[in-house]
């Protein structure tokens, strides 16, 4: 029995996908991953942004292995919630109080339907290209000037409690609460786009969103799912100054297990279940072996020198934009902290143009770099990272790969 006569597709989440097959994974540490052939790959997918330390950081490791030891799961408060959750609010004192769930996904829908109860009005303004996970409320697009489930299966009664917007469109922002604020129970935003490969924030547009959301008496959710820790020790949101009423944490502070974190203000925060009636449960949620990995995580990641990484990726992108540019080819290359993306496209700066870049060219791309050794990531629409385990040379070679790659084009 092989993975396509099993799973959907062969895979047990879309993305991971592509043709003919997917790599299968037997192995990983550090910078690295083996297939099962035992061929290894440089990794700048990192599981999709988690592994910010590498794989199998030997801290991490030996944390887990302590806290499987003591106890796996036992549905009863653990130290390790507390641990995690006390390490997370001193990094970022707007979570005044924080709730654990197991994924992004399920985290964004609790600080939804939190901030709904909250606000006691029912819709949910989100942002064209923000990916918040695959519940209902965040499938969705526009047609026709309504906005209509992304994927079979969602009534489109959910969808219709969603309003869409531009990232940046501060006029459409101001004209829908104008007219339709008194209904809106959260604005939710990515705030810096990292789901369509990656694009480099808009701080004004942010600060303005806090400023009328406040005016509004509407919720903000910033979903930091991956940007938290990602290019500081803490949230994006906190490098322009900007205060969310709730947070949406996941991917870097489980650690390569699975965890995720909404938290905010303490008056929204208590009106959940059981202090309050808004029901938040799970029989896995703040499990101890995750909420260790990620106490493990983030105390080696508050050791760590983010200026570097994060110069690193600069330096990487300027180099690569130089190129493009002297070399008059038309594709764009987009970077913001410790992610990357190539585009295929003369303009990579918002979901729109986005949308335009040459996907079989950058699935050319994958599978050359493939055959390097180098794993980016298997779509347009992800960002690659950088971690704190990979070299000068991984760089070095990650960078003239890419550019022998451009040089081949016409
Ligand atoms: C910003 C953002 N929010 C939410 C999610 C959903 O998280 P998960 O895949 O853990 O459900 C993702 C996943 O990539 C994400 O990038």
């Amino acid at each position: 029995m092989d993975f396509q006569e099993i799973f959907p597709g062969g895979v047990n989440s879309p993305v991971r996908r592509y043709d003919p097959h997917p790599l299968i994974i037997k192995k990983a540490r550090g910078p690295r991953i083996m297939d099962i052939s035992g061929r290894w790959f440089t990794d700048y997918c990192l599981a999709f942004g988690p592994m910010i330390l590498g794989h199998s950081d030997p801290a991490v490791r030996d944390e887990v292995i302590r806290q499987i030891d003591d106890a796996v799961l036992t549905g009863t408060p653990t130290l390790p919630e507390l641990n995690l959750a006390r390490e997370i609010k001193e990094a970022i004192p707007h979570m005044e109080k924080i709730r654990f769930a197991n994924s992004g996904s399920e985290a964004v829908l609790h600080s939804l339907r939190v901030a709904r109860a909250f606000s006691g009005r029912k819709k949910v303004l989100k942002f064209n290209g923000c990916y918040h996970g695959a519940n209902d409320y965040s499938l969705v697009r526009n047609s026709d000037g309504s906005v209509i489930p992304s994927s079979p299966g969602i009534p489109g009664e959910v969808s219709s409690t969603v309003i869409l917007s531009e990232y940046g469109d501060r006029t459409g922002v101001e004209r829908i609460i104008r007219e339709k604020g008194y209904e809106i129970g959260a604005v939710i935003i990515e705030p810096v786009m990292a789901n369509v490969g990656v694009i480099p924030p808009d701080p004004e547009f942010l600060i303005f969103l806090r400023e009328i959301c406040s005016e509004n008496d509407i919720p903000l959710i910033m979903d930091e799912v991956i940007t938290g820790f990602r290019m500081r020790y803490g949230t994006y949101s906190q490098m322009l100054g900007v205060k969310p009423d709730l947070t949406v944490l996941s991917k870097i502070v489980g650690g390569g297990f699975p965890l995720s974190a909404f938290g905010g203000r303490k008056e929204i925060m208590d009106i959940i279940s059981p202090e309050g009636p808004v029901y938040v449960a799970g029989t896995f949620s703040g499990n101890p072996v995750s909420c260790a990995a990620g106490f493990a995580t983030l105390k080696e990641l508050k050791k760590k020198d983010y200026n570097l990484l994060n110069r690193m990726v600069e330096e990487i992108s300027e180099d690569i934009v130089s190129y493009i540019t002297s070399s008059g080819k038309r594709y764009s290359f987009n970077s913001f902290g410790t992610m990357f993306q190539l585009f295929f496209s003369p303009e990579a700066s918002s979901y729109s143009s986005i949308l335009r870049s040459d996907r079989d060219l950058y699935m050319k791309f994958f599978r050359f770099m493939l055959e390097r050794g180098i794993y980016v990531e298997p779509s347009q629409t992800e960002t690659n990272f950088l971690s704190f385990s990979h070299s000068d040379e991984d760089i070095n070679a990650l960078r003239d790969s890419i550019k022998t790659f451009l040089r081949s084009l016409k």
